[in-house]
């Protein structure tokens, strides 16, 4: 279980003397238990990324805890393999120098564990991949087939928990269907849960059995998927009836 307690985050504002400080995340409370996919779905610039990126240990809060099963996560020996992360460009989050096959086992590497070209290939087996790109580079993959490689390279520490920012938000619509089908695939093969970041509530629904509406930097109202049509929160109200109206 993830509890995330009393979190908030504050950035300096843009411009060199403005010396003025932003709260991005404003008290941010919520338990992500490993059962079922969340999505935290809100705004552009409302803090989703911010508060992904503290979970996954890369920056730290001014105040608050996160913490993996009572263990801080600040701390890189309780969070390593445990929790992994697909963003929205994989050209861009690799280094374009590197194989496939570098690109998958470098988190198993940082670890100080091995991964075989065996071991790389059944992985890229279970992504709809096969063994013939393990030699390629990024530049020579489609979007759709980059993305099915950042999957596997997130899979490859056989991690609890995988944070998925906008992770489809690149791709045509026919190939985010088949990447999120993937992901629901994967999620009863390797046993791992889903912590969608998004804007988007239709991929939010399809792959999350709880939504967290998030808004200004704090969480405005937490509901089953089953339950949606009944938010209470007239934001949260809104997300919803701008979808049902297009
Ligand atoms: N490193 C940073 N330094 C200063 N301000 C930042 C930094 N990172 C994010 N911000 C600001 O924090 C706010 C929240 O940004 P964040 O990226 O978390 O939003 P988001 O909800 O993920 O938006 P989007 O849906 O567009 O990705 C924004 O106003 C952003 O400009
Ligand atoms: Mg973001």
């Amino acid at each position: 279980m993830i509890e995330i307690c009393n979190v908030t985050k504050y950035y300096k504002e843009p411009g060199l003397f403005s010396g003025k400080k932003k709260k991005v995340l404003d008290d941010v409370n919520l338990n992500l238990d490993d059962t079922e996919n969340t999505v935290i779905i809100g705004e552009s610039g409302s803090g989703k990324s911010t508060l992904g990126r503290l979970i996954l240990g890369i920056e730290k809060p001014n105040s608050g805890t996160i913490t993996l099963d009572g263990q801080s996560l600040l701390k890189p020996s309780v969070r390593q393999g445990k929790i992994s992360a697909v963003f929205q460009d994989y050209t861009s989050s690799i280094n374009p120098n590197i194989s496939v096959y570098k690109a998958i086992k470098e988190p198993m590497i940082m670890m100080h564990r091995s991964f075989s070209e065996e071991e790389a290939e059944e992985l890229l087996v279970k992504v709809g991949l096969d063994g013939s790109y393990l030699g390629r580079f990024p530049h020579e993959l489609s979007g759709g087939q980059a993305q099915r490689v950042a999957i596997a390279r997130a899979l490859s520490t056989n991690p609890h928990y995988v944070l998925l920012d906008e992770a489809v938000s690149s791709l045509d619509v026919s190939i985010q269907v088949q990447i999120l089908d993937l992901f629901l695939k994967l999620s009863e093969e390797c046993n791992v849960n889903y912590l969608l970041i998004t804007h988007d509530i239709q991929i939010a629904c399809y792959l999350c059995s709880r939504l967290v509406i998030f808004n200004s930097g704090k969480v405005v109202e937490e509901i089953d998927r089953a339950n949606v049509s009944c938010l209470k929160n007239e934001y949260s109200r809104n997300l919803l009836d701008s979808i049902i109206t297009i």
